[in-house]
């Protein structure tokens, strides 16, 4: 067991709450444990992580980073590390600032054991194609991103973006569309089969819509935002999908964190 004063830089303490022997303190590698995609993957498992408020508030001033704390920063750097891919949608890469992910010498190391590449890519979804090409997650990042886009938005795409990513059409039947089902399809076949969809709001709807989100992890922030905040996933079509929940943990600021997988 590692010493969790030595896996958390910032000194956070998880407690696995619920009866039994099992509860109690958490270090890394018993995270990495609990937070364990299922073996052998033939397919894509796509794990959701997001943050919310008590009230249901994704974001507070456009973005989500006000409702974090140092846990859920823990958190979000181990389900990194155990990803095989980062997707993401284009609205929250532009609203985040996002760059490419980073992985320490024991991560790195981590992922060599798991058969893994040494930093995940990022998969930037957008259905427009209309990528700035001084974003940072195209121009700060040790390995290329991938663009998810659509049939009719590939070619521009790839024009905006140049020799900085690996552009990639995944429609179905309408070429203007990105499918989910595709994009999914795209990444197994290179062998990305453990997905960790980071949002936003947007996309994690179309995964849920579509019944491609196979578990959620969510970390519920003991904040109110009122106002007019998204939800943690949004869009038109209206699903009730079954979850179990495996575990929840707590840390000393109040949050919870949660991991709920499908029924079914
Ligand atoms: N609380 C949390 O956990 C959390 C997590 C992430 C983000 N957020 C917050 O959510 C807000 C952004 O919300 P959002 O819904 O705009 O985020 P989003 O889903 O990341 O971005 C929407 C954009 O991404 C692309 N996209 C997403 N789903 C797509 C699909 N199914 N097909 C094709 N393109 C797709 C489109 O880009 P194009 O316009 O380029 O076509 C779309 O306009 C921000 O305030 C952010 O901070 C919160």
């Amino acid at each position: 067991m590692s010493d969790p004063s030595a896996d958390d830089p910032d000194g956070t303490q998880f407690t696995l709450l619920g009866p039994g022997s099992a509860a109690g303190p958490v270090d890394d590698d018993r995270l990495h444990d609990l937070y364990a995609y299922p073996a052998g993957l033939a397919r894509c498992w796509v794990r959701g992580n997001a943050i919310t408020s008590l009230d249901g508030g994704a974001a507070t001033d456009g973005t989500s980073g006000g409702l974090g704390g140092a846990g859920d920063r823990r958190l979000f750097r181990v389900l990194r590390e155990l990803a095989d891919v980062i997707v993401v949608g284009a609205g929250t890469a532009r609203a985040e600032n996002y760059s490419g992910a980073q992985m320490t010498v024991t991560q790195r190391g981590n992922r060599q054991r798991r058969g893994q590449q040494e930093v995940p890519p990022i998969a930037l979804v957008t259905r427009s194609g209309r990528l700035d090409h001084d974003l940072p997650v195209l121009t700060r990042t040790e390995v290329p991103p991938l663009v998810l886009t659509s049939e009719s938005a590939a070619a521009d795409a790839q024009a905006f973006v140049g020799g900085a990513a690996e552009v990639i059409a995944c429609s179905a039947q309408d070429p203007a569309q990105v499918d989910p089902a595709t994009a999914l399809a795209v990444l197994a076949d290179r062998g990305l089969r453990r997905v960790l969809c980071e949002g936003g709001p947007t996309l994690t709807g179309t995964f849920v819509e579509h019944g491609l989100l196979d578990e959620l992890c969510l970390t519920t922030a003991p904040m109110l935002v009122g106002g007019a905040a998204p939800r943690i996933a949004t869009g038109h079509g209206h699903v009730l999908t079954k979850l179990a929940r495996r575990h929840l943990i707590s840390d000393d600021e109040g949050y919870l964190y949660g991991r709920y997988v499908r029924v079914g």
